[in-house]
């Protein structure tokens, strides 16, 4: 296997990093990237295995460690968001556990976002506090909460920004200061946005996570997760992890993931072009005043830091009915959308959050999160736009 050079790396864009870079390539000069399925590599004498073993010599052993195909996912993932190192993983939720399996023991201490994924919120409050690490839930956007729940314990800062779902932010760079003056790892979930419209780790963050399963495959085939970084974190605590409880990333979904990748720029303009563009077209509309959430709307209440930490504003953006019936009444009527638990296909998406993705929080912890029962999600696809926004206008009629 030769990669090629990426001494032109610093110098490209996202759109020629996503093409260029982890390209992999065999001695049979394949243009499109190959796909390694198997599971594990043969050595050429028994002393050649030790050697690998023995990490005296470079190469693969097992791909619960490492496979080409992955590799090449994980260097497009690292260029893409700037990072040293991404260590790839079979969903985004296992790219959560394995950072806080794999970087947070007994005794020590988390300060989480109240406003994160349902799923993000059970694992905290079942294995993590079963294994003894204390777990502090703090609002999203208050950065003096944030530093209130500091303890001498607080080893990490977790949050997703903007959030799922409620689209809420945090500063990203007055949170990363908080943690350095504190020796705080702050990780960040930046799945809503991808490395194509905010980039954490330049703004200071020490550490992001994906679900490749929404906007880098982008088209609803396949689970994946990332998690991109420092090289020494990642290599002394992360990986062994990885190696020994085997969360790792299938062969075949590195590749769909690295082909999502190719196309993620174009597709992430569009998503942003449809979303901008249904956001400010249902603000006018009379039943919805007041209730589109979209960080691209200057009602927003953190607009102004989502100019500021985002290149645009994303293919998200909920609306906030009265009741739960009303929600029903929408998410039933819509005849493009289809209701599904994802986000970041190329098709638009509906979801109810409460009775779904967030259904299995506790009441106070749902609401705590801002997800209310009269909360729908759009992830906005790449349909003709005015398609999207006849069939959210029909569907209104019926609320
Ligand atoms: C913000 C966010 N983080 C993490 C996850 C988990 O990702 P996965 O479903 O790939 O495990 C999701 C899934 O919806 C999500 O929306």
């Amino acid at each position: 296997m030769k990669k090629t050079d990426n001494t032109d790396l610093r110098h490209w864009g996202s759109a020629t990093r996503a093409l260029h870079s982890g390209v992999w390539r065999s001695e049979q000069r394949e243009n499109s990237l190959a796909l390694f399925l198997t599971s594990s590599y043969i050595f050429e004498s028994a002393d050649q295995a030790r050697a690998v073993f023995a990490e005296e010599e470079g190469g693969n052993i097992y791909s619960r460690f490492t496979n080409p195909t992955v590799a090449a996912f994980e260097e497009k993932m690292a260029a893409l968001e700037g990072g040293e190192k991404t260590i790839a993983t079979a969903s985004g939720m296992a790219a959560i556990a394995t950072v806080f399996l794999s970087l947070l023991s007994a005794g020590d201490h988390l300060v989480l976002s109240r406003s994160v994924f349902g799923s993000t919120t059970n694992l905290a409050n079942s294995v993590l506090a079963r294994m003894g690490v204390g777990v502090s839930r703090v609002a999203l956007s208050d950065l003096e909460a944030w530093r209130k729940a500091i303890r001498k314990e607080t080893r990490m800062f977790f949050a997703e920004t903007p959030a799922n779902p409620t689209l809420e932010l945090v500063d990203i760079a007055a949170l990363a200061q908080l943690a350095n003056e504190h020796g705080i790892l702050l990780v960040l979930d930046n799945v809503f946005c991808t490395p194509c419209l905010q980039l954490p780790l330049a703004l200071g963050a020490h550490m992001t996570v994906h679900s490749a399963t929404k906007y880098l495959d982008g088209q609803g085939r396949v689970l994946g997760g990332a998690i991109v970084g420092q090289q020494e974190l990642l290599m002394k605590k992360v990986f062994p992890f990885l190696r020994n409880a085997g969360p790792s990333l299938s062969p075949f979904n590195a590749w769909v993931l690295c082909k999502g990748l190719e196309t993620l720029s174009l597709r992430m303009e569009k998503h942003c072009d449809n979303a901008e563009k249904v956001a400010h077209a249902l603000a006018q509309h009379p039943l919805l005043t007041g209730r589109v959430r979209y960080p691209g709307l200057a009602s927003h209440p953190q607009h102004e830091l989502a100019q500021r930490q985002m290149r645009r504003f994303g293919g998200v953006l909920c609306l906030e009915l009265e009741t739960r019936e009303q929600a029903y009444r929408l998410i039933d009527g819509l005849r493009l959308a289809t209701i599904t638990a994802n986000l970041g296909d190329t098709r638009t998406l509906v979801t109810h959050p409460a009775t779904t993705t967030h259904g299995k929080l506790a009441p106070q912890d749902r609401i705590q999160a801002g997800v209310t029962d009269g909360l729908v999600r759009f992830s906005i696809g790449l349909e003709d736009v005015e398609d999207i926004l006849d069939d959210i206008n029909q569907a209104l009629q019926q609320v």
